[in-house]
């Protein structure tokens, strides 16, 4: 389990979102060490990060206008903790949706893309036995360029997409009203009843490499089955399913 926690942030200002208790700061170093010593369904928002944490030890560039979220969930199964990054991407397409933005598509395991460009990122962390902190991030108008160059050609922001953006806030009370129930979902019923919604989020079947620890696997994507396994279609139509910490990276091959 991650330690490195962070220490106390300046006070926050602190209110009731749908089940949960809501904590919103200007500024914090992440959103996810903040909630790291948090109760479940505690959430915590900042305007800005100056440590935005993301996947593989990378940085996540936090700006002014974006969305920085962290929800901290109960884990009752270890199986659950790693089928969280696909319920939390469900979570974020689903509520897009509700303000219009259709374009949103999953790419394994978690990123949001709006084509081939990213849109948003997840970052489940584990700081405790019984407990996650999903973290989410979404460029709505900031300006990730402007912090890192090369993210000019490879992020979008919501502002690209549709004309009308809903702000940080009221995204963030819609993602954590839809968590809430796909969290129960997969708690009562594990992944059968989420599984084909999730697998109509990633677009059509793509070519992909996948890195395993190493080795490499080349074929279609074809989704997830019942289990949260991700399916490799080869060329002779044979399918193998790959656990999720089999994986340790998926590129689309475009
Ligand atoms: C990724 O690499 O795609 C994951 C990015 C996750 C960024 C979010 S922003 C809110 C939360 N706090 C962090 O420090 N990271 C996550």
């Amino acid at each position: 389990m991650n330690q490195d926690v962070s220490p106390a942030a300046k006070l926050p200002r602190t209110s009731i979102v749908r089940e949960w208790m809501l904590l919103e700061f200007d500024q914090v170093d992440s959103t996810n060490l903040v909630a790291a010593r948090l109760e479940p369904w505690t959430a915590v928002r900042a305007d800005t990060q100056t440590a935005g944490r993301g996947r593989f030890q990378r940085s996540w560039v936090s700006d002014a206008g974006g969305l920085w979220l962290s929800a901290v969930v109960p884990v009752s199964e270890r199986q659950h903790r790693q089928l969280l990054p696909l319920a939390a991407g469900l979570s974020v397409i689903e509520s897009l949706a509700t303000f219009g933005i259709r374009t949103a598509r999953l790419r394994w395991p978690n990123d949001i893309m709006v084509n081939d460009r990213k849109l948003a990122g997840l970052l489940v962390d584990s700081f405790s036995p019984d407990t996650a902190v999903i973290g989410v991030g979404i460029n709505i108008s900031n300006q990730p360029a402007h912090h890192d160059n090369s993210l000019a050609a490879t992020a979008i922001r919501l502002v690209d997409v549709v004309h009308d953006v809903p702000a940080p806030r009221a995204l963030a009370e819609a993602i954590l009203n839809s968590l809430r129930s796909t969290i129960d979902e997969l708690q009562n019923g594990g992944l059968a009843q989420l599984c084909p919604r999730i697998n109509g989020l990633w677009g059509d079947p793509r070519p992909v490499r996948l890195d395993l620890d190493g080795v490499e696997r080349f074929g279609l994507f074809t989704g997830i089955d019942e289990c949260g396994r991700l399916l490799l279609r080869d060329e002779q139509e044979n399918v193998t399913a790959f656990e999720p910490h089999q994986v340790r990276l998926l590129r689309e091959i475009i």
